[in-house]
């Protein structure tokens, strides 16, 4: 079943609909601002418009799915995962943390908007994704009660334990010669934390609990982990996934990544065995895990080849 099923899901028209349903959904919340043409609007709005692959926000929705929830009552949780992410990278790409000019291909925030106007989009942006979730026309199809759970567990995901102390960790990393394990926690933390939780508050949405929010957490904490090797990879070689515009710029910083601690040999070996934890982890579901056992496939196989037969032995596993 899983295999007949993995080969009739196409992917690429899934990633498709889901982002322009992201994409329409931001819109709603980002569109409507009184006097939006505002410099600190149109900053918040270049951080985000056009999107990058929308990855966090249809993770949310698959996962969501999986257990029930509607696209509706999922949608503003997703736009507000995605408002965190993009405020990451505007941040990011900021002088003070990875001075990157380029992002999405494109000048980054603040060559366009000034460092400061670039902060304060970020901070717009994170504020905003708060302000979404908590407003309770539209969110009325949860609880109170599972709103506040959710906007706990969005918060500590972007907070010190989780993207801002992954940050932290990683900005003390450069340059310094640095062990796997504390790679890992930074991959964990900086990328990790906002994928786990996308994948979580889905499933929360839908009211998933005991063994089924046991397994997708599983499968959040390797896709997130995943996600980073993944990216280092092909940082590392100068190349991007086919498909996509080249990220940021790589200038030359030493950075503490999988390939420079491991090399990429090893890199890709811990990437395909994540893949087959992710695989196993969704294994008691059956059709309605398809696409997110095609995202962890297209993750993984952004910088890896996971060849057909490979697979099929991983899949059935
Ligand atoms: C890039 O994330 C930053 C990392 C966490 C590695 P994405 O690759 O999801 O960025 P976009 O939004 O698609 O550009
Ligand atoms: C980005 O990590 C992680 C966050 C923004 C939290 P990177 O710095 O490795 O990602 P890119 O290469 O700039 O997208
Ligand atoms: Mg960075
Ligand atoms: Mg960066």
């Amino acid at each position: 079943m899983t295999s007949i099923s993995k080969r009739k899901f196409d992917l690429d028209d899934y990633l498709k609909r889901r982002s322009a349903t992201v994409d329409r959904a931001l819109e709603g919340y980002l569109g409507k601002y009184p006097g939006a043409s505002q410099t600190i609007f149109r900053a918040m709005r270049y951080g985000i418009f056009p999107g990058g692959k929308r990855i966090r926000p249809i993770l949310m929705l698959a996962s969501g799915e999986l257990f029930g929830a509607a696209e509706s009552r999922l949608l503003p949780f997703a736009c507000a995962v995605e408002m965190i992410h993009a405020y990451s990278l505007i941040h990011d790409d900021l002088p003070g943390l990875d001075d990157d000019d380029l992002r999405r291909g494109e000048p980054a925030a603040h060559k366009v908007f000034g460092e400061g106007m670039a902060l304060l989009a970020g901070d717009g942006l994170l504020a905003e994704a708060f302000h979404v979730i908590s407003d309770t026309e539209s969110t009325c199809a949860v609880s109170a009660e599972l709103a506040v759970k959710i906007i706990r567990e969005l918060s500590h995901s972007a907070g010190v334990m989780g993207l801002v102390g992954g940050q932290a960790l990683d900005l003390e990393a450069e340059g310094q010669e640095v062990d796997l394990a504390t790679v890992e926690m930074i991959h964990v933390r900086k990328t990790g934390a906002l994928i786990l939780a996308s994948v979580r508050i889905g499933a929360l949405v839908a009211g998933a609990a005991g063994e089924d929010l046991i397994r997708i957490s599983h499968y959040g904490e390797y896709l997130g982990l995943a996600f980073q090797i993944a990216d280092d990879i092909l940082d590392a070689q100068g190349g991007i996934a086919v498909g996509e515009r080249a990220e940021s710029s790589h200038k030359e910083r030493k950075k503490a990544t999988y390939p420079s601690v491991v090399g990429i040999v090893t890199a890709k070996e811990r990437l395909t065995e994540l893949l087959r934890l992710l695989l196993s982890a969704l294994d008691r579901y059956e059709m309605q895990a398809e696409p997110l056992r095609a995202m962890a496939r297209y993750i993984v196989g952004r910088a890896v080849d996971i060849g057909g037969e490979s697979l099929k032995k991983e899949t059935h596993g």
